[in-house]
């Protein structure tokens, strides 16, 4: 694709995992690479938006031309994405971000001790769900990464978080989810529609979802 379709849209994609710290050296996270969004956002610059991508920590090298903001925890990139906000026209939450974090960081190094260790976690702030709550007129897209029951948690997921499309992961499938290069995903509206979308690369599903996400817009 050369077009530039998405001339004069505001795109705001989240990718990676979010870490959330115990103490100096550990952390929670979870296994998303982020080439998924790093993909759409690629996807997103080409085709002629002004881009921002809220990363967490991972291996990949920030795309050209695209305004990149690194952040660790859950709490960091909610900062940054309400900062973005509110001049985007459009936001993909491709981010895993982590459900939970430690109650409190320890300032030192947590020590072995004989016995066992039990963390207390809190839940972080769901990200997406307080943006469907203030989205408007904004085209609002979310993932929902399942190892089970896939339609019934991805469809609860499109009502709950007020989104405009879900793109539902079965990470147990082979060729899908965390660290691969390929997807298979299926795509859930607010409509009851349900679209198959085939096992593809990840560069290739950003140009299938940057498709919709003109669609939606209405363009
Ligand atoms: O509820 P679940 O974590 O499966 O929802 C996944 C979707 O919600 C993803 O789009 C993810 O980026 C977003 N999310 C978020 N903030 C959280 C948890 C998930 O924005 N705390």
């Amino acid at each position: 694709l050369t077009t530039k379709d998405l001339a004069g849209e505001h795109i705001l994609i989240t990718a990676g995992p979010t870490r959330e710290e115990l103490d100096p050296v550990r952390f929670i996270s979870n296994h998303s690479s982020g080439k998924m969004g790093y993909a759409i956002a690629k996807a997103a610059r080409r085709r002629g938006a002004a881009v921002t991508l809220v990363t967490g920590p991972t291996c990949l090298t920030e795309p050209c031309g695209v305004a990149t903001i690194q952040v660790t925890s859950a709490e960091e990139m909610r900062q940054a994405v309400m900062a973005a906000f509110p001049a985007s026209t459009i936001i993909i939450k491709a981010a895993a971000v982590a459900d939970y974090r430690p109650v409190a960081r320890a300032v030192a190094k947590i020590k072995k001790t004989a016995g066992s260790l039990s963390l207390e976690l809190e839940k972080n702030p769901d990200i997406l769900f307080e943006l469907g709550k203030i989205k408007a007129d904004k085209i609002l897209i979310g993932f929902a990464a399942e190892t089970g029951d896939l339609l019934d948690n991805a469809a609860k997921k499109l009502t709950v978080k007020n989104v405009d499309m879900i793109v539902a992961n079965d990470i147990g499938a082979e060729g899908a989810g965390f660290n691969v290069d390929t997807n298979i995903v299926k795509l859930l509206f607010k409509d009851g529609r349900v679209e198959d979308v085939p096992l593809m690369g990840k560069q290739e599903l950003a140009d299938v979802l940057l498709d919709r996400a003109v669609k939606l817009k209405g363009r």
